[in-house]
Order: structure tokens, then C-alpha cells, then sequence
């Protein structure tokens, strides 16, 4: 293989790259923001993999989501903070259903960047280039937002700085605290129509709350009750962007990429042949593979060779989106390839992607029920293999949106006009990211109790 450099991904193939009028000023603007402080710190990102090599082996889960796509206009603190709570809320309720500690990872500060399946969008006849994220162009339906704009590189780099101050103020500064987190959680579960399902879980969590603090570990006695840690991840795409973040770490003369903890490569940019996969190979970071349907496991070997080839555990997280219908004929191929050529990888599962439908109504949105359904699907997949379902990544707000259907609130296709604000996919709201928690530690808690008592009774 071919020596790696920060550019060397210049030379090969490309797919979803937009196509800037102007060349040079896009230049100027990736120039200006090479010189621009680094997001993370390499040494964060390297904490990150440590975190994951902990998921590899079974000690620890990964809890990824946030927005299908930040947008600017949808940037204000209310939006990060409650993005925030929402996250740690589920983190919560899965650290207790799990019995081990959740790793934080937010699609947040920086997931600006959309793949496209078509080119071009239509409405009403008229024909224009496709909306590819507002760090490429603008959503507006006219021919003038569409545009490309390399201006747009530097309001994201401001947008994903700012959210990423206060990111890391809430996680340190007292917000984060498990007896606040918790408390918003039990006001949820009073609230819920669905409250009795809930309770029991909730009350469990109050309790051994309790029962620390009688036992002196509280706030004082034990800080790490008051804060808490939430990496940034994003898809990859926009390569020249990533490449001005690029940088060496000083500590360790290797590269990684800052501007984001983790990035993940989608599943219409994973050829092993070209760019995409050529630029994440040469960082540091931990780094997500996409793996739908289309994704044949000799490739996927041979991508994780490229990317992964000293099999670090903490380096790969495999991110699977089949579909509720789809995960049961697909997966275990997948389990049963990778498990046989012995290489360490987290196994996320993303619940979203292949859900998608068209409602009556022209909205794309997403039942609740399949979600949950996919999610039920993958664990017991790998259960039946032997292997850890290590993760989720889900697509979501803090906001009271009706994008996705079902859950507790009952969201119907008539609802969905009502909220409906995506800047892309349709998100879990708030109640259905909680609520979804909650289902996933009542179904973890059976397991264990399975396994449990299978040992027993030896
Ligand atoms: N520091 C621990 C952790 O991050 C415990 C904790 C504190 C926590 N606040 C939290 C866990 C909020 C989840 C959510 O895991
Ligand atoms: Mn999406």
C-alpha cells in the first residue's frame, strides 16, 4: 500500500463531493481553517479508543446519537443543552440496566455533512442540485442556496466550537450530575402515559442512589457523581474539511484528526479503494464503519484490513443498519465472517437507517415500534453467536418533535406536520430516545437474567 499523507486521498476515486464554482476560494478557506485551533485533543480521542477497546471485550457500551444533521439555524443553547440531557438521561437508565459504564459519544459538533442519494432534487417541476448538509449548502429550495459555499466550512468549525464549550461545560460543571439526571428522569416517568412500565426501573435507580449516599458516597466523597465525559462524532464526508483539522499530535508525532473524537465512514463511502477510506486510514482517531445490506463480507475484511491493520481493539466500531426485516438474514454472515478472521471490533447497532419509510402523508419517517424491533433483533443475534452487541447509535433530538411514529405519546402520521423539523432523517424525540432506554435495560436485565440463571442451574 501506498504511503498515507493528509492529501494522498486526493488521488483517488471520489464519491458525494460537492462541486465548489469556485476552487480557489475554497482553498483560501481550508487554508485559513488548517491554522485554526484544533476541536479535541488527540490525547481525548486516544481516551476514546481505550473507552472502546473496553466495549470490544465486553466491559463497557457505547451509547452514540444526536441529530441526523446539525443544522444553523437549529443552533442555540436550549437545542445543545436539551440534546445533552436527553443523552445522559438514556445513559442513566442503561448504566443500570447494563451494569457497566456507557461511553457518551454525541453526533454533535460537526455532524454537518450529508450524503445524497440522488444528485438532484425536484418539487413542482422545477429541478435543483441537492441539499448536502449546511456545511456544504443551503436547504432553502432555491437555485442560489444550493450553491456550494466555502464560507459555510468556517460557520460550521465556529458552530461545532461553541457547542463543544458548552458541551464540556455541562459534562464538568456541575449539570452532569447523576441525582439532577435522575431527577429529570423521574419526571418523565410521572409524566408518561405509559409511567407504569417505567416506574419499577426508575424506582430501582432512586433506590441505589439512596442506598450510596446512606453508604457516604456522595458528590463530596466521590466526584466522579458530578461529572461526566461525551465525545463528538461525525460522518467523515467532506474531506477537504477534515483535512484542514488534520494534524500531528505533538505528544506522539502521529496524525489525528480534530475535528471530532470519533468519525465514522457511511455506507455510500466505504469502497476500500478510494478516498474516503484512503483519509481515515492514515488518523488515529476510532473510527465507525457503516454496514448495510449492500455490504458483502469478504469486502468488509478487507476494509477493515485497510483501516485496522494491526486489529487494535478500541480502533473499529462496525455500526449496523439492516432494518427490522432485514437484520436477521444479514448480520449473522457478518458476525460469523469477522468472528472467524478473529478481528476486534465494538458492534453498534443503528436502528434508524434501515427504517425509513415514506408516510401517506410524502413525510419520511420512522415506526418506533421497528426501531425497537431491530434493536430486540441484533441482541439476540448476537447472543445466539457467542458475540457482545456492544452498542447503539441512534438519530435524535431533545426537542418534542413528530418525526418518528408510535411510542408512548402514540405520534400518528396525521401528527407528524404538526413538528415536524428535520434537516434531514426523521429523529427520535426526547420521550421516545428515554423511552427506548428504558426498554433496552428492562430487555438487558432479562438477559443477564438468563445468564444468570443458566449458570445456576450449571
Ligand atoms: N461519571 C460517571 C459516568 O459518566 C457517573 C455519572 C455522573 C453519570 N453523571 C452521569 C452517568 C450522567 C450517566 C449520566 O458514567
Ligand atoms: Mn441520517
Amino acid at each position: 500500500m501506498n504511503t498515507w499523507t493528509n492529501t494522498s486521498w486526493r488521488a483517488k476515486p471520489i464519491q458525494q463531493v460537492p462541486e465548489y464554482p469556485d476552487k480557489q476560494a475554497l482553498e483560501k478557506v481550508e487554508d485559513q481553517l488548517s491554522g485554526y485551533p484544533p476541536l479535541v485533543f488527540a490525547g481525548e480521542a486516544r481516551n476514546l479508543r481505550k473507552h472502546l477497546a473496553d466495549v470490544t471485550e465486553g466491559r463497557a457500551f457505547l451509547l452514540q446519537g444526536g441529530d441526523c444533521a446539525e443544522s444553523f439555524a437549529e443552533f442555540s443553547p436550549d437545542n445543545i443543552r436539551d440534546t445533552f440531557r436527553v443523552l445522559l438521561q438514556m445513559a442513566v437508565v442503561l448504566t443500570f440496566g447494563a451494569k457497566v459504564p456507557i461511553v457518551k459519544v454525541g453526533r454533535i459538533a460537526g455532524q454537518f455533512a450529508k450524503p445524497r442519494s440522488a444528485p438532484m432534487e425536484s418539487l413542482n417541476e422545477i429541478e435543483l442540485p441537492s441539499y448536502r448538509g449546511d456545511i456544504i449548502n443551503g436547504i432553502e429550495f432555491e437555485e442560489s442556496a444550493r450553491v456550494p459555499d466555502p464560507e459555510r466550512l468556517l460557520q460550521a468549525y465556529s458552530q461545532a466550537a461553541a457547542t463543544l464549550n458548552l458541551l464540556r461545560a455541562f459534562a464538568t460543571g456541575g449539570y452532569a450530575a447523576l441525582d439532577y439526571v435522575h431527577q429529570w428522569t423521574m419526571g418523565f416517568v410521572a409524566d408518561s402515559p405509559e409511567a407504569e412500565r417505567y416506574k419499577d426501573v426508575a424506582h430501582r435507580i432512586s433506590e441505589a442512589l439512596d442506598f450510596m449516599r446512606a453508604c457516604g458516597i456522595d458528590p463530596a466523597s466521590a466526584p466522579q457523581l458530578s461529572t461526566t465525559e461525551l465525545f463528538t462524532s461525525h460522518e467523515a464526508l467532506l474531506l477537504g474539511y477534515e483535512q484542514a483539522m488534520t494534524r500531528i499530535d505533538s505528544t506522539t508525532g502521529k496524525w489525528y484528526d480534530t475535528s471530532a473524537h470519533m468519525l465514522w465512514i457511511g455506507d455510500r463511502t466505504r469502497h476500500p479503494d478510494e478516498a474516503h477510506v484512503e483519509f481515515l486510514r492514515g488518523v488515529e482517531n476510532p473510527i465507525g464503519i457503516k454496514c448495510g445490506p449492500s455490504l458483502d463480507p469478504d469486502e468488509l475484511i478487507r476494509l477493515i484490513d485497510v483501516l485496522s491493520p494491526q486489529n487494535e481493539p478500541g480502533r473499529l466500531t462496525l455500526i449496523t443498519r439492516f432494518g427490522a426485516d432485514k437484520v436477521a438474514d444479514y448480520l449473522p454472515a457478518l458476525i460469523r465472517k469477522v468472528e472467524s478472521e478473529g478481528r476486534a471490533v465494538v458492534w453498534s447497532c443503528d436502528p434508524m437507517h434501515g427504517n425509513t419509510l415514506k408516510a401517506g402523508s410524502g413525510y419520511k419517517t420512522r415506526p418506533f415500534d421497528r426501531i425497537l424491533s431491530e434493536v430486540q433483533q441484533v441482541f439476540a443475534v448476537h447472543q445466539a453467536e457467542g458475540t457482545y452487541a456492544g452498542g447503539i447509535h441512534i438519530e435524535m433530538t431533545g426537542q418534542n418533535v413528530t418525526e418518528c411514529l408510535g411510542g408512548a405519546q402514540a405520534i400518528t402520521e396525521d401528527d407528524l406536520s404538526s413538528r415536524y423539523h428535520t434537516h434531514c432523517d426523521p429523529r427520535l424525540n426526547a420521550t421516545q430516545a428515554l423511552e427506548l432506554a428504558f426498554l433496552l435495560a428492562e430487555g438487558i436485565n432479562e438477559e443477564r437474567a438468563e445468564a444468570g440463571k443458566v449458570a445456576a442451574d450449571g
